[in-house]
């Protein structure tokens, strides 16, 4: 997206040469509508402490009084609070309070706030509403907290086993968490926490007004003695004079509550690597921000940034302030929960990794995840902030968006023309221009002249439809929701808290939504309703765009910090939040329109942590390039791994004419994201998989077929994260944590728990590309069942990757269960019969499993699923294959249900295992069958290398065919 300044002038001249900037904008992000640390003063004035905590004398000038077990709200639970001064203001009261939550295996919880002000503020002490599942989760109970006082510190042992220490010494303040007697991670080790208290304009005389562009770098000053009482610039530095009010570019922030910053430092002592602060176009091994590739700090402050670069520490469209930190031994977590405006420092000294996090307003929110190792640690912040919501089926099916399908017969062409070619298409996007105006919910009756025909329509194919609904709202009376919005109140302020706040977005003069209005809820469910949406049908789904909020005349292309929202909060205390508020309610929208109740699907641009309740999100506007094409999986893996596991990128490129090559390139990489939608810019040319000859056509074609046959394992890694939290698209230092070589890997992935790793080709003509395996397993390519050995050694192999084809490695030990017809749509694919590739590993043995439902209802939740485990077993003579229920397997977790009697395993009962293929038997078998059925199967065998076999080389095969079994029934085949 772009802006520009409309001023007075009239919309379509705007409009006019809002496109021409579009066109001719050479690529690249423009800085300067987007502020540096140096530009923010309170990053200025904390980053500088780093620089001034070196000084020999420099130490915490806070410490801890004793403290006690509160409060009356938390009874019985584990909650501590201690009083925590300043020696630069030993006025001014903060206090710490330590809790540790019930669930997630011993998360510590610290925060800090100020008390006592004498001043009318509060801190924004809100974040923890919205982020997490249960605003105060419940606490462990106190007889299973351990708490140790000595003079100086007190340590509190918990979790499972006592092995978790949380140490804090009082002076100087600090935390050290240990396990294990092992120090994992300290907090305020170098010194750098400080809250800036709340005060009175006139309390401080600021120096000359500082220009934000001509910031002072740190003090450098050394303090070889400890600095006299009262004089405070030894931490704070010099009085910096946009304390109460501050400009960027032509932007001045009023500040009203003045200074509220604060800062803390965390160190992971012997970790090389950490990972999280998702959203940046970064690696997902975070480097350092001291000057080599980057130097300014990992920005959170969710922005609309026009041809965002590939590799930066720039803000992007959300936020997630979570990192984890990695060694061989261990995996610990942290997350902030804190909604304004976040930088985090990252260092790499030889004693681990330091960070220093810097937040605008809000209190100190932070949440220790113990781990012990990455998948402890998805569960742990799945505790706290959800998982994923299991999405309808079809939207993991194929996407087809552009801005724009210009009219109803453009729509039901595109369908034509897919059906025609055998392409599968799940779901048809319309981007703003279907909306009279931009005014959405009005549809442009002169190109959809009926709107419901034209769903019903595409609907009657198995399909669906999503229409774009951005948060902006056209001012003009004859706007029904402007006008509700008005009469409702629920319009976000300007800073005097009254007036309605105004900007410019694509519908000309708008006004946004408050969603943290409660008020905004019900009546923006209204809106879904069929009732009063009259031009919707329920094939139609939500794509919620521009809600970091992006304003094209506003202050970061945003809204202005001053602005007030539900509760009287500033917006720079909610910032962050506010995409996620949107994305909420509309979510909460289309799940109440239809009864029973169906899944929704919202595809958001703008997140926070909890996010993943509500749908998926995209990477926003990347550009068709190799380098934005390679960025990707880095910047997927880094979602997944912070919880937004529903995430794509936009296939093409946003921006640019992509090459038949690249496109091709484009498309086999995003076959393999958990979100996979074509889109490209209105400027761009017409790039449907269709229009293209062959041989481009036929890749793309077999491409998206690929996707389907794997709909299956992507569904069953979506039931896994739904469940658990574990992401779908894990990198190696998920799958192997204890394999260091590996941490840094992050343009090669396995898919949820089936074994799939994958490695998208995101270069130029490539004709092979090396892949990375970490353990002692072989590998067969899924394509042609070439096998790459076991071996002790951890190693690259080379894997062809001509145009039409690329890295896709099945490891020994999986068994994928994938269903090989093709379909015109998704939904038309739950009676066919399924194909169970059987992968075996090094000891002849292989596991998968499968989960199943009705795919959009929520009839799962009542036990209406099939959920089956898959075993291979070898021994001498003899390999069977048998077919469990997973649900009986982790019966102790679910209560409801009993297996397989449920109507959806019904309406399956008679789908079928059409074929079972093997890779990698040592010999061909002389008698195959099934377990307690008369007569032997029909199979075949090609020679090959066996799974135990020390050459690579083509992998043996024994092909099974029709063996008359069902999926969701127990079986046995035996290959003697
Ligand atoms: C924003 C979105 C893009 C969309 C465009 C028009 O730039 O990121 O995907 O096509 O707005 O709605």
């Amino acid at each position: 997206m772009r802006h520009t300044q409309l001023g007075a002038w009239s919309w379509p001249l705007a409009l006019l040469l809002l496109f021409a900037t579009f066109t001719s904008t050479a690529l690249g992000a423009k800085h300067g509508d987007f502020k540096t640390c140096s530009q923010s003063s309170f990053c200025r004035r904390l980053r500088s402490l780093s620089q001034r905590s070196t000084a020999s004398g420099f130490h915490s000038p806070y410490s801890l009084g004793q403290g006690q077990q509160s409060d009356i709200s938390q009874k019985d639970g584990a909650s501590w609070t201690f009083p925590l001064n300043t020696e630069l203001y030993p006025e001014i009261k903060f206090a710490l309070k330590v809790d540790f939550v019930e669930k997630g295996d011993g998360i510590a919880r610290l925060r800090v706030d100020e008390v006592d002000s004498k001043l009318p503020w509060k801190r924004y002490n809100e974040a923890a509403k919205w982020a997490l599942v249960d605003e105060t989760p419940v606490l462990t109970s106190i007889g299973n907290v351990r708490k140790v006082s000595s003079k100086g510190r007190t340590s509190f042992k918990y979790g499972p086993g006592h092995s978790l220490e949380l140490v804090i010494d009082h002076s100087h303040f600090k935390i050290t968490f240990r396990r294990d007697g092992s120090d994992i991670m300290y907090i305020n080790e170098r010194g750098l926490f400080h809250m800036e208290h709340f005060r009175a304009k006139d309390e401080q005389q600021p120096a000359e007004a500082v220009d934000g562009a001509a910031a002072p770098e740190g003090n450098q000053q050394v303090f070889s003695a400890r600095p006299t009482h009262g004089d405070t610039t030894w931490f704070e530095g010099e009085p910096d004079g946009e304390l109460w009010e501050e400009r960027f570019s032509k932007w001045t922030d009023s500040k009203p509550k003045g200074p509220e910053a604060f800062s803390v430092d965390i160190s992971f002592p012997g970790v090389e690597h950490i990972f999280g602060l998702a959203e940046h176009a970064s690696p997902l091994s975070l480097p350092s921000t001291d000057g080599g590739r980057y130097s300014e700090p990992y920005r959170l402050w969710n922005v609309d940034i026009f041809e965002y670069e590939h590799d930066s520490t720039m803000a992007l469209y959300g936020a997630i302030p979570l990192v984890h930190a990695q060694n061989g031994k261990h995996s610990v977590g942290l997350l902030s929960l804190v909604a304004s405006e976040t930088l985090v420092d990252v260092t790499h000294p030889k004693s681990g990794v330091q960070t220093h996090w810097m937040s605008e307003s809000g209190i100190m929110d932070l949440l220790i995840l113990p781990g012990p190792d990455p998948m402890a640690l998805f569960q742990q912040y799945a505790a706290l902030t959800g998982t994923t919501d299991l999405p309808p089926q079809w939207a993991l099916g194929y996407h087809q968006c552009r801005w724009n399908y210009i009219d109803e017969t453009d729509v039901l062409e595109v369908q034509r023309r897919f059906d025609e070619e055998d392409i599968p298409l799940d779901v048809t996007w319309l981007d703003i221009e279907y909306a009279e105006e931009h005014r959405y919910f009005d549809w442009d009756k002169k190109h959809f002249p009926d709107p419901q025909r034209m769903q019903n329509e595409v609907g009657s194919k198995g399909r669906k439809m999503v229409a774009i609904v951005d948060p902006h709202i056209k001012r003009t009376d004859d706007f029904r929701i402007y006008k509700d919005a008005q009469e409702k109140n629920v319009i976000t302020k300007k800073s005097d808290g009254t007036t309605n706040f105004e900007g410019w977005c694509w519908t000309g003069s708008s006004v946004w939504v408050d969603f943290f209005n409660p008020e905004s809820w019900s009546w923006w469910k209204d809106m879904f309703s069929f009732n009063v949406w009259k031009d919707s049908t329920k094939y139609l789904f939500i794509w919620n765009d521009m809600n970091e909020p992006s304003v094209f005349d506003g202050p970061e292309i945003s809204m202005p910090r001053d602005n007030i929202h539900h509760g009287g909060w500033e917006h720079r205390d909610v910032h962050n939040i506010n995409g996620m508020m949107f994305h909420r309610a509309t979510h909460d929208a289309l799940e109440a329109r239809e009864e029973p109740a169906k899944r929704s699907f919202v595809l958001s641009r703008s997140f926070y942590a909890g996010s993943q309740r509500y749908g998926a999100i995209w990477t926003g506007d990347n550009l068709g390039t190799w380098e934005h094409m390679a960025g990707e999986t880095s910047m997927l893996l880094s979602l997944n791994i912070c919880g937004m596991t529903f995430c794509g990128a936009d296939v093409g490129g946003f921006f640019g004419n992509p090459t038949p090559e690249m496109l091709i390139r484009w498309y086999q990489a995003g076959a393999f994201m958990p979100f996979f939608r074509a889109h490209a810019h209105i400027d761009t040319k017409r790039r449907e998989p269709y229009l293209y000859d062959e041989p481009y056509k036929g890749i793309m074609r077999e491409t998206i077929r690929l996707r389907y046959t794997m709909l299956p394992i992507w569904y069953t890694a979506f039931h896994e994260a739904s469940t658990t939290g574990i992401p779908t698209m894990r990198p190696q230092y998920v799958v192997f944590p204890k394999d260091e070589k590996g941490f840094a890997v992050d343009d090669q992935y396995y898919i949820g728990g089936s074994g799939l790793l994958v490695k998208p080709v995101t270069a130029p003509a490539v004709e092979s590309s090396e892949v990375y395996l970490s353990d002692n397993q072989p590998y067969y390519n899924y394509f042609n069942h070439h096998m790459y050995p076991a071996s002790t050694k951890r190693r690259h192999v080379t894997v062809p990757a001509p145009l039409e084809s690329f890295p896709l490695l099945v490891q020994g030990g999986n068994i994928l269960p994938v269903r090989t017809r093709a379909r015109r749509a998704s939904t038309l694919m739950w009676r066919d019969p399924f194909t169970l590739v059987i992968a075996l590993g090094r000891e002849g043995t292989a596991e998968g499993e499968l989960y199943l439902d009705d795919g959009e209802s929520f009839d799962y939740q009542k036990g209406e699923y099939v959920w089956r485990g898959f075993k291979a077993v070898s021994t001498t003579g003899e390999t069977t294959v048998t077919s469990f229920s997973k649900v009986e397997e982790h019966s102790n977790n679910i209560s409801t249900v009993s297996v397989n009697d449920n109507a959806w395993a019904s309406k399956i009962g008679d789908v079928r295992v059409e074929k079972v293929v093997v890779l990698g038997m040592q010999k061909p078998p002389s008698r195959v069958w099934v377990d307690g059925e008369p007569g032997d199967l029909y199979w075949d065998f090609e020679y090959g290398k066996a799974s135990n076999g020390k050459s690579e080389g083509q992998a043996s095969k024994l092909t099974i065919k029709n063996p008359d079994i069902r999926i969701i029934r127990e079986w046995t085949i035996r290959i003697a």
